[in-house]
């Protein structure tokens, strides 16, 4: 089994971020890429941001911090990525802007090289299926925030190799975090059970009951660390609404349907945290 020195990461969002941050911080050599500039650079400050945040508490020293920046680069294309041994896409979550990235990267990679995405409800089959080492591909699917959560969704395609799982499990488990493996159906298995909970939440918004009750009544009934409509708004509703999407098309079920006020709250551009309004105002 081909050793994982090197990797990169696509997207430097919330998820790609995260993400870039915890693997630096494990040893690898870790080149992060956006196609946008200024989200590579906001990105990049992030992950020093956070890890200077984790000195003042103590968590690390000043010289771990200095070693994971070092070990950090910006991408100035995606060739940077040509010595790696496994990329990691965290890009938008749209079918079209992954298979393009896919095929791209595919181009650049050493033929034994792993390419892997960070999607949340599309088919790693169909992703695979797009490149020339459709056994070289597979679903990591980390969870928000990444650097905390110690969950990662492992998922096969139809035509994942078993040595490319292997290694890919080998290598979540050096950067601390634990593996289930779920089915290549949408929502795996976070989402799938996830996302229709907070879908339920916002249809009892929508029916009057404040966020606030909502969020009280499940955090202290069911001990969740945040209350729905704010983790609703923490994962971004708009790629809430995404996800129920593609379950409600792909599973065929009326259990999916997206509720009417989220996608006002879209279409309102109210995507939550990010946007600085969602059930709350941030
Ligand atoms: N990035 C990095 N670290 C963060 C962070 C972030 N965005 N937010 C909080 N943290 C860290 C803090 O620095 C702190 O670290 P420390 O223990 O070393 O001091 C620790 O997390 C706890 O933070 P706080 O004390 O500020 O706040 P909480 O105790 O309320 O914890 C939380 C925050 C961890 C986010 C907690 O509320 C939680 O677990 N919420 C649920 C998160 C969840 O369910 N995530 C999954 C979403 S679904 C998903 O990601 C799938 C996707 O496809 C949609």
């Amino acid at each position: 089994m081909k050793e994982i020195k090197s990797v990169g990461v696509v997207g430097a969002g919330q998820m790609g971020a995260g993400i870039a941050q915890v693997i630096a911080t494990a040893g690898y050599k870790t080149v992060l890429y956006d196609t946008n500039p200024q989200a590579l650079e906001k990105g990049h400050t992030g992950i020093d941001a956070r890890l200077a945040k984790a000195v003042e508490k103590g968590t690390i020293d000043a010289s771990q911090r200095a070693a994971t920046m070092g070990r950090l680069s910006k991408g100035s294309s995606l060739k940077d990525f040509a010595t790696c041994d496994l990329v990691i896409e965290a890009v938008i979550e749209q079918f079209e802007a992954k298979a393009a990235l896919f095929q791209e990267i595919d181009k650049v990679l050493a033929p034994s090289a792993l390419l892997v995405s960070n999607t949340s409800s599309i088919s790693i089959t169909r992703l695979a299926a797009v490149t020339s080492r459709p056994q070289h591909v597979m679903g990591v699917h980390f969870m928000n925030p990444v650097p905390v959560m110690k969950l990662v969704e492992l998922i096969k395609g139809l035509q994942t190799g078993e040595d490319t799982y292997q290694m890919v499990q080998a290598f979540c488990a050096s950067i601390q975090k634990t593996t289930v493996l779920a089915i290549d159906a949408p929502g795996f298995v976070v989402n799938r059970i996830l996302c229709p909970m907070l879908n339920e939440a916002i249809f009892l918004v929508q029916e009057g009951v404040k966020p606030e009750d909502i969020d009280t009544a499940m955090k202290l009934g069911t001990n969740q660390p945040m209350g729905p409509l704010t983790l609703a708004d923490f994962v971004g509703l708009d790629t809430l609404l995404y996800i129920l999407q593609v379950l409600h098309r792909e599973l065929g079920e009326d259990k999916y349907r997206p509720c009417p006020l989220l996608i006002k709250y879209v279409e309102a551009g109210w995507y939550g945290k990010k946007s600085g309004r969602g059930f709350y105002s941030y």
